[in-house]
């Protein structure tokens, strides 16, 4: 299965706003389709192997799957999974992708495999986001439901994730409900836990990443 590469939204505020700045929540828009690491000695978790059917012929493709580390996409190293102690409370979240331990491909392969982590007070969560949750820490799709930018901004006050390119605002604590801006449709989810101090895939994406209606 291949990706559709999804065009930049015509007129981001952002990059309006500050035309010489560059446009970092732009950067993977063109993802290369990068194959880190694949072949690499697998990871060593003690964790169950994905589950379930393969959602692509190349595993880098495939969605993230039970089972699955998580890495940081800025720099795709399947031999450093991050540990959930990695990601701080109201912060910008953490851009990663998931890698599957057994063979250390990570799921680069496609841009719609890109999660936003980000920390909230456990006591905020209520029953469902609490049980989806690894302590804290929660899990989104990192492409903006509007027109597919990537999330990766925080609103301290709000305590929600903002997308740059025209400030639609996502509720971690409300399964990624739109809080504000344009967008029409949640952010995705996934369930996260924590085995040996790092963070692993609970499970797959609640709903299909990226805007409702692709351009
Ligand atoms: S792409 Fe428009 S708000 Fe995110």
């Amino acid at each position: 299965m291949t990706d559709m590469k999804l065009p930049m939204p015509p007129a981001c505020a952002a990059c309006r706003a500050m035309p010489d700045a560059g446009s970092p929540h732009h950067a993977s828009a063109e993802l290369p389709r990068r194959r880190a690491l694949r072949g690499a000695a697998g990871i060593a978790l003690g964790a169950a192997l994905p589950t379930g059917p393969a959602l692509a012929d190349d595993p880098a493709d495939a969605r993230p799957q039970a089972g699955d580390l998580l890495v940081l996409a800025s720099d795709d190293d399947a031999s450093r999974p991050l540990t959930a102690d990695a990601v701080a409370s109201n912060r910008k979240p953490l851009q990663v992708f998931p890698v599957d331990p057994a063979t250390g491909t990570v799921r680069n392969g496609s841009r719609f495999n890109k999660i936003a982590l980000v920390r909230v007070d456990p006591a905020a969560l209520d029953g469902d986001a609490a049980l989806r949750a690894a302590g804290g820490v929660l899990a989104f799709s990192a492409v903006c439901t509007h027109e597919g930018c990537d999330v990766t901004e925080w609103n301290d006050k709000a305590g929600t994730l903002l997308c740059f390119c025209h400030f639609s605002q996502f509720d971690p604590r409300e399964k990624g409900q739109v809080a504000a801006g344009p967008a029409a449709k949640a952010l995705p989810w996934l369930p996260l836990r924590v085995e040996a101090g790092r963070l692993v895939v609970a499970g797959g994406f609640n709903g299909k990443p990226g805007p409702a209606k692709p351009a």
